[in-house]
């Protein structure tokens, strides 16, 4: 895996790094990120479902992004949840790793990730992306990495190779029930198409 190279910091992406600090500012509630939130199901239900946690949502398609807002919107915007259009990887390390003192977070969800199936994809894929290893560092001990997906080569991998190359560790991996409420958008979609779906938890040592 290669190491993370943190992108440059311009004007407009320091204005949004700041808002998001001074959102994570305002309590001390353990804290969650997901990486991909698409139209905002799981974050929604997340931040109903626990009032007590906060989370910070990181979506880079517009259009989804939009969808996720508006539904934001509509469900009275939780205050224990913060949907940001962007690219997680552009505003991680400024917002976990340079701050001081230093934010750790309580969990991260990966739900349904691109899959990048094509070799040349790899460092694209959870298993190899250099970002992984930002995701080890800012996570707090016993924070918990869920990631799901309905592609099992890409759970394979992940199982393979994020606990050999960073301190998270198996907590416990599953079938999602085909009964269950689909958490996500993607999951309800596979689950509806009789596609089977994984989840592999890690914790940090
Ligand atoms: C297959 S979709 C799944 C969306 C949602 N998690 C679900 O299950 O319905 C993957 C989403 O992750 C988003 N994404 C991928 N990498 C991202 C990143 N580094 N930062 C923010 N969003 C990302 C993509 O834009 C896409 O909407």
């Amino acid at each position: 895996m290669r190491t993370f190279q943190s992108p440059p910091v311009n004007e407009k992406l320091a204005g949004e790094i700041q808002i998001i600090k001074n959102w994570i500012s305002l309590s001390d509630q353990p804290l969650y990120l997901e990486i991909g939130c698409g139209v905002g199901f799981h974050p929604i239900q997340f931040a109903k479902k626990n009032p007590q946690f906060r989370l910070l949502a990181f979506e880079r398609t517009s259009e989804k992004y939009l969808k996720a807002k508006q539904r934001f919107i509509g469900n009275g915007s939780l205050e224990n949840l913060l949907i940001v259009h962007g690219d997680a990887s552009f505003f991680l390390a400024e917002l976990f790793l340079k701050n001081t003192p230093a934010i750790k977070l309580a969990g991260i969800f990966v739900l349904y990730p691109n899959p990048y199936p094509k070799k040349s994809q790899s460092n694209l894929r959870l298993a190899h992306m250099p970002l992984t290893l930002v995701l080890d560092q800012i996570l707090e001990a016993h924070g918990t990495l869920t990631l799901a997906s309905n592609k099992i080569d890409y759970i394979s991998e992940a199982r393979k190779f994020i606990p050999a190359k960073t301190s998270l560790k198996i907590l416990s991996s599953r079938q999602v029930e085909t009964s269950a409420n689909p958490r996500t958008h993607f999951e309800k979609k596979y689950l509806a198409r009789g596609e089977e779906c994984f989840e592999l938890i890690f914790s940090k040592n």
